[in-house]
């Protein structure tokens, strides 16, 4: 309970460095502004310390026995668990060329030896500041993906179909060789490219197929709908044309906007292969699972007709193919 501040998780800082003195002063001193401290002497010592509990900050030495400041730092900037952990590298007043290493190690801010009481407390507390703020969108994004999958939930046939979205997406953007963010908004896409359902009443989503006219005028709003939730976030800049354009069709006859071909963006048309696929290999009331065999006839067909981007169809069979060998 002592590590609660009205109600929220006392912020935790971690203290990297090899000399046991150094550690104990700068715990002092951060324990005087009441903020939970704890410390390791070596890179591995810190890396079993994160594991045990994610600090909010790392106050971090660059020169340390067995793994330097730079490696342990680029590492945790590398690993998607960790990166947003703000990282405070400490140097040596004249060494140049440590700021410059720990800048393309990732580090977030500098603090020079011999470290100012002043100077510690603004940078701890102005990076503190921005790692409750990124805690929070972290927070409002996986709560979106909460709700997209509390969707999937409404309709009994589509169990695990958010997860397999979101992994296959990610593996064919990066068979694809697309850039990393743009692997993350596909993941983020799998989750998320049906939140606009959430507006759609129960008897029409279990209806699944037969709707009137007015039901389907309904239906087809979800990609705007869906949009419209997650656009005030700026971290799904990237995942807002996926949820828009996955039902748009290269003949233009999909919706809600009618694009053709290379009208729609590229992410949309990597989700929607994926999709249709985990569609068509999924049992519904009103039609059996295909096989993956007949999937992939169905869909090059389809896409021949011109509903698909014949291309990304054939990739995508291409890249799960390499997986079976594999497998
Ligand atoms: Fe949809």
């Amino acid at each position: 309970m002592g590590d609660l501040i009205g109600g929220r998780r006392k912020q935790l800082i971690l203290v990297v460095d090899d000399k046991r003195m150094n550690t104990e002063l700068l715990k002092e001193l951060l324990g005087s502004r009441g903020y939970r401290t704890v410390a390791a002497q070596n890179a591995a010592a810190a890396e079993a310390e994160i594991r045990r509990e994610a600090p909010d900050l790392i106050l971090l030495d660059v020169v340390m026995p067995g793994k330097s400041g730079y490696d342990l730092c680029r590492e945790l900037k590398e690993d998607s668990e960790t990166r947003l952990i703000p990282i405070v590298m400490i140097t040596g007043l004249t060494d140049r060329e440590d700021r410059l290493k720990g800048i393309e190690a990732g580090a977030d801010d500098f603090l020079t030896k011999p470290i100012s009481s002043e100077e510690l407390f603004a940078r701890v507390s102005s990076l503190l500041k921005l790692k409750e703020f990124t805690d929070e969108l972290e927070t409002v994004d996986s709560v979106l993906c909460t709700l997209g999958l509390s969707v999937e939930a409404r309709d009994p046939y589509t169990e695990g179909h958010c997860e397999r979205l979101a992994q296959n997406a990610g593996d064919l953007g990066r068979y694809l060789g697309v850039e990393g963010e743009c692997v993350v908004a596909l993941q983020r896409g799998g989750y998320l490219h049906d939140l606009g359902k959430i507006a759609v009443p129960d008897e029409i989503l279990k209806k699944g197929s037969d709707l009137t006219p007015a039901e389907w005028a309904i239906m087809k709003q979800h990609p705007v709908t869906g949009e419209t939730i997650c656009r005030p976030l700026k971290s799904l800049r990237l995942v807002l044309p996926i949820i828009r354009h996955h039902h748009e069709h290269s003949d233009g006859s999909g919706y809600p906007d009618g694009l053709r071909a290379d009208e729609i963006p590229l992410l949309p048309r990597i989700l929607q292969v994926v999709d249709i696929y985990d569609a068509l290999r999924t049992a519904r009331p009103y039609k059996p699972a295909l096989s993956h065999e007949q999937a992939a006839v169905t869909m090059l067909a389809e896409a021949r007709s011109g509903l698909w981007d014949e291309e990304l169809v054939s990739e995508f069979f291409g890249m799960l193919d390499k997986r079976r060998q594999v497998a």
